[in-house]
């Protein structure tokens, strides 16, 4: 049987910076089968182009025909930004700090809209981002908003930034971290909050796997188990 679009169900998973969403989501979303969405990799992308085109942050205009005009290519976990292997710029801090200036922008947001909708295919889609429950998918079978204290999120970022290579300072970490915390907050569109309906976790004191089991739970109660092969 076929499903119709609103038929293919879909996990949102919401939340700050550093809060593990990206590693959760794709954890779940290889459990279920279903095909994963890094909705921040669109804002990051369109902060790439705009920075290596020299866009200023808040040149509305360009920054939008940017969004609009994004030639990708995701191949497993790599991403190319016209024919460019981007996976690693992509993660630079200074890259993070520019998709959340560049996401305050409706027109910005209104561009990506369609490109993340048309990842809700069968048999199912995990949704990681700040709106994936309230903006794009507010009819998502479950949503989750996942979140951490500052201090454990700043380790966190700091680990992962090390791991990869890049340079890494927890104090500077923990300050931008609120600064985009506050940012992604107090935009007028789309701004950083959990659904009504969303199920809150704090992962402060839990691992990934703990978080991981807790969502999986939860869809199954929601009955998507059935529908996604588990
Ligand atoms: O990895 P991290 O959580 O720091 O960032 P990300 O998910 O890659 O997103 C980068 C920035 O894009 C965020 O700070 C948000 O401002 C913005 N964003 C957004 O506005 N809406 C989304 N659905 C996803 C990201």
């Amino acid at each position: 049987m076929t499903l119709n679009f609103l038929q293919v169900p879909v996990i949102a998973v919401d939340g700050p910076t550093a809060s593990g969403k990206g590693t959760v989501a794709q954890r779940v979303a290889g459990l279920l089968g279903f095909s994963y969405l890094d909705s921040g990799a669109l804002y990051r992308l369109v902060a790439l182009a705009a920075l290596q085109q020299g866009v200023a942050p808040d040149d509305v205009g360009r920054l939008a025909a940017l969004a609009a005009g994004l030639k990708l290519r995701f191949a497993g976990d790599r991403v190319f930004l016209d024919d460019q292997d981007v996976s690693a710029a992509l993660r630079q801090e200074s890259v993070g700090n520019m998709a959340s200036a560049v996401a305050v922008f409706p027109a910005v947001r209104a561009a990506l809209t369609e490109r993340q909708r048309a990842s809700r295919v069968a048999p199912g889609l995990v949704a990681d981002g700040r709106d994936m429950g309230t903006v794009i998918f507010p009819d998502a079978d479950l949503k989750i908003f996942l979140t951490a204290s500052v201090q454990k999120r700043a380790e966190r970022r700091c680990k992962q930034l090390i791991e990869k290579g890049f340079p890494a300072n927890i104090a500077i970490l923990s300050k931008d971290l609120q600064e985009r915390d506050a940012r992604d907050a107090a935009r007028s569109v789309a701004p950083l909050v959990a659904a009504a309906d969303a199920v809150v976790i704090d992962s402060s004191d839990l691992g990934i796997d703990a978080v991981v089991d807790q969502i999986l739970e939860r869809a199954r109660r929601a009955g998507m188990g059935a529908r996604g092969g588990v």
